[in-house]
């Protein structure tokens, strides 16, 4: 069951069997061994490395999107880790999964988000982009990505089903961080259009716990190790 914790968003509640399986399996990174500064880096390295938790978070999402009154008829993923649970939610639902991805990566026709500001900022904000006619009139499109942390690249995803004319049943992620207020940006954007676009994210923040940093702890060699330097270690 879900437990609404701003209105029309969700997590899962405290005591439900998939929050905890997701819990064991997930890690988190300190600034030291980050790609970026972020306080806690959420590794979906460590969820993908897991293959039955990958089953569980799968069956759970086919499950209810499978048994709405009126189905997803696309799934529109995030570039570049929205890529890594998307298909394999659509391949079983028997629908297209669609990519979101930068403007200088998408081939044909394009439709181009608004620029967005993400929790790690970037040199220039950046805008996604889909391909105009992956969706259009009548479709009912869900949304995923691994994180929801300031909202900036969900934003631009209800902007692209906006634009092409589309309706967005959902935005879902493993993990939402409330206290990045991601669903709030949406849904207080352009007078309120998207504040009834439920987001839905599997497990907040309160399940990265000390317990759960992927840290080595007292380490102080160098963070990458080069091709030549590994092989010699071997
Ligand atoms: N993207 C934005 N914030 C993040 C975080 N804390 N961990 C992983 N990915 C992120
Ligand atoms: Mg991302």
């Amino acid at each position: 069951s879900l437990e609404e914790v701003e209105p029309n968003f969700f997590i899962l509640s405290p005591d439900s069997p998939l929050r905890e399986t997701i819990q064991r399996a997930y890690r988190w990174y300190s600034p030291r061994f980050s790609p970026c500064d972020v306080p806690r880096f959420a590794d979906v390295g460590s969820i993908t490395e897991e293959w039955s938790v990958m089953r569980g978070i799968r069956d759970f999402l086919v499950a209810r999107y499978r048994n709405l009154p009126e189905p997803p008829t696309h799934i529109m993923g995030f570039d570049a880790r929205g890529f890594l649970l998307g298909p394999m939610i659509s391949v079983e639902l028997g629908v297209p999964f669609v990519l979101m991805r930068k403007a200088g990566k998408n081939p044909g026709i394009l439709i181009e988000s608004e620029p967005y500001q993400k929790e790690y900022k970037e040199k220039r904000a950046e805008a996604m982009t889909i391909r105009c006619g992956s969706i259009g009139k009548g479709s009912r499109v869900v949304l995923v990505d691994d994180v929801l942390a300031t909202g900036g690249t969900a934003l631009s995803g209800l902007q692209l089903v906006e634009a092409s004319g589309a309706t967005t049943i959902e935005f879902v992620a493993i993990l939402g961080i409330k206290s990045l207020k991601g669903a709030q940006l949406s849904h207080s954007y352009g007078n309120g259009r998207f504040s009834k676009i439920p987001f839905f994210a599997l497990v907040d923040e309160s399940v990265l716990t000390e317990a759960n940093c992927g840290d080595t702890a007292g380490y102080n060699g160098p963070r990458i190790i080069g091709y030549r330097e590994a092989l010699s270690r071997i």
